[in-house]
């Protein structure tokens, strides 16, 4: 096991047993009189696209992203696999989704199974040491994953030898803004300061080009992001009504990442706020 992978499991699986967050959700499900029969996009999306935005975030990056149908896309710091899915719905793509925590695998997984994805090969890895073969990826899409990832530089070179010339890297990421002071934690990345590993746009821009990644399209959606967070925190305290996707189904945040994701969603509208972190909508090409 490397010494990332302790931490950020420990981060995002507070229970041991990989089968445990499943067997939760499923449980939960059951109570509400759900069967996984009803499982469908709409009813997993607040526990499968785990990032600022939801999955109109996902949609906006894959309308940037000049992607062609069938692509081979690898997505790292895949989660429950939202994303991947709704890649394979539009595009019939062919993907490898990876993400380094267990319980978020296996969860992904069961719901591909049941749902008949049999394009996504759900895999548990570290983005930096995947054995998938060089220059075989036309693809790499990335959400809310690379803060989670100190050293940015083994990463880059992992996707540049996977990627084929012209390959796309998409991100959908935080970055780190101008205001420096410490930030509010926890937020859904990190519990603890050494779990966050924030770039500065420069610094993300400057060390892809060392790795032969051109920008094409580098946005900053922060303003977005957080209105998009601060109706989610009202809600989520029930300050406000539920939205449309909240109606519609009877999961949410808190079965992954328990009580404390109350605190993490204000601590990330704070963070927004006071401008200690940026997000980021950005798509570079690899130029071999
Ligand atoms: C905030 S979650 C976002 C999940 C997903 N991208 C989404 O938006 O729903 C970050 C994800 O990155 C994964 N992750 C962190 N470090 C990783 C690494 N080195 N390799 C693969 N996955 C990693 C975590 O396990 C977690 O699932």
């Amino acid at each position: 096991m490397s010494e990332l992978q302790q931490p950020t499991e420990q981060h995002y699986q507070y229970n041991d047993d990989p089968t445990f967050l499943w067997q939760t959700i499923c449980e939960h499900l059951e109570k509400k009189g759900f069967s996984e029969s009803d499982l469908n996009s709409d009813l997993l999306a607040p526990i499968d696209q785990l990032h600022i935005g939801g999955r109109s975030a996902s949609t906006d990056l894959l309308a940037v992203s000049g992607l062609a149908p069938e692509s081979y896309i690898l997505e790292i710091g895949s989660g429950l696999g939202g994303t991947a899915r709704l890649l394979s719905d539009r595009l019939d793509a062919h993907i490898t989704a990876v993400d380094i925590t267990p319980a978020f695998t296996f969860a992904c997984q069961q719901i591909n199974r049941i749902q008949g994805y049999s394009t996504i090969n759900s895999v548990c890895a570290d983005a930096s040491e995947l054995e998938l073969t060089d220059n075989s990826q036309d693809a790499v899409w990335s959400q809310h994953t690379i803060m989670n990832i100190p050293d940015k530089d083994k990463l880059f070179s992992t996707l540049a030898r996977v990627l084929k010339k012209g390959g796309k890297l998409l991100l959908h990421e935080v970055i780190a803004g101008a205001n420096t002071e410490p930030l509010a934690l926890p937020v859904p990345w990190a519990s603890q300061a050494e779990q966050s590993h924030l770039p500065s746009l420069n610094q993300l821009v400057e060390l892809l080009a060392q790795h032969h990644f051109k920008p094409l399209h580098c946005q900053l959606i922060t303003d977005k992001a957080l209105d998009w967070r601060t109706k989610h925190s009202q809600r989520e305290q029930g300050q406000q009504p539920k939205g449309n996707i909240q109606s519609k189904s009877p999961l949410t945040p808190v079965l992954v990442f328990g009580e404390r994701f109350i605190t993490m969603g204000k601590n990330v509208q704070q963070n927004l706020a006071d401008n200690k972190v940026q997000i980021l909508e950005a798509v570079f090409e690899y130029q071999g």
